[in-house]
């Protein structure tokens, strides 16, 4: 299963743009890596991409957040906290084992892609134009 950016993921930002089909090209790489049954070193670096991609992005928002002062920051962080927790869950209980890696955590990414990606970061958009950000 190969994801794929879709152009319907745009928020319209370039910056911002870019780092989404960043998070999709991480997916894509796991979600092979995967199917790929590919030893557990493989996916160990792949969640080490994903975590370094989660801070940087999303203290990328969080910093225009506050720059800007955009009203629906306190909803916003919170979805980003939630996401980090989810993704430390199942990155803890696969180091445990007790839970094999599973195209379940692609559907978490794939979920957060569409809940987060296409609406959540929507809504900051009219925002951070309005501050000439494009
Ligand atoms: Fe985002
Ligand atoms: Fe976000």
């Amino acid at each position: 299963m190969a994801v794929i950016w879709d152009e319907k993921y745009s928020v319209g930002i370039a910056e911002i743009d870019e780092q989404h089909k960043q998070f999709v090209w991480i997916m894509d790489k796991l979600s092979k890596a995967i199917t790929d049954l590919k030893p557990k070193e493989v996916l160990g670096q792949i969640f080490n991409d994903l975590d370094r991609y989660v801070s940087y992005h999303f203290s990328t928002e969080e910093n225009y957040f506050k720059k800007f002062h955009y009203q629906g920051a306190g909803e916003h962080i919170e979805e980003h906290e939630k996401f980090i927790e989810r993704l430390t869950e199942v990155k803890d209980k696969y180091s445990r084992d007790e839970m094999r890696l599973s195209l379940e955590l692609i559907s978490i990414l794939s979920d957060w892609l569409v809940n987060h990606v296409h609406d959540m970061d929507r809504k900051y958009v009219d925002c951070f134009h309005e501050h000439g950000l494009y």
